[in-house]
């Protein structure tokens, strides 16, 4: 039993009730250690709590559902067939084809990811990294790159070009499905590509 006891005590011969520490009891400084102590352990639990919850990655939301991803590229009459226009934002390449047609391509070179850019004047995609080479399209001219630029969907409705940049698309070749054109409501799918040259170049 712990606690103090009341214990009769016989003294003077009065018999008085006298309170008495058993031997188990706990000094007063340690029972305010142990309380102070086990505070700390909780407030340590929860700054382990607190640093876990900081440190700890954030649930990949797919930007595919977010605003940020969409990239408003423009009306189809701001772009001039056969030309190449970056866009800074979500790290594309426009470029639109001789026939009218568009297609958004990574500027991320698919061998290491250097970033590729569009000389005008060769007409082609150089990267400095190792020297492939892409065509308009982005499919390759020149290796070591193990294939094209990779694609984002387009969408196009009453003639401005939105660019899903969540979701670069792979590819093995460019084929025509892969082109966008005005007022078109194509939206680029995941599908196997083939290898091939659009007879538009
Ligand atoms: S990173 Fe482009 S060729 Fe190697």
């Amino acid at each position: 039993m712990c606690g103090p006891q009341t214990t009769a005590v016989q003294g003077k011969g009065w018999l008085t009730m006298k309170t008495v520490r058993d031997g188990n009891q706990m000094p007063r400084r340690s029972f305010f250690n142990l309380f102070w102590g086990f505070c700390g352990l909780i407030a340590a639990f929860e700054l382990i709590g607190v640093a876990l919850a900081f440190l700890r990655p954030l649930p990949s939301k797919p930007l595919g559902e977010t605003a940020e991803a969409l990239v408003v590229a423009g009306r189809t009459g701001s772009f001039q067939p056969g030309s190449v226009t970056p866009f800074v934002r979500g790290k594309f390449y426009l470029a639109c084809l001789n026939d009218g047609g568009f297609l958004a391509l990574s500027r991320k070179c698919p061998h290491l990811g250097c970033t590729v850019p569009w000389n005008a004047e060769t007409g082609r995609f150089a990267c400095p990294c190792h020297g492939s080479a892409f065509d308009i399209a982005g499919d390759v001219l020149q290796a070591p790159a193990p294939r094209p630029l990779d694609l984002f969907p387009i969408r196009i409705e009453n003639g401005v070009i939105r660019v899903d940049t969540s979701r670069p698309l792979k590819r093995s070749g460019f084929t025509s499905e892969q082109v966008a054109y005005a007022d078109s409501s194509q939206v680029l799918a995941d599908t196997p590509h083939s290898r091939g040259r659009p007879s538009t170049f």
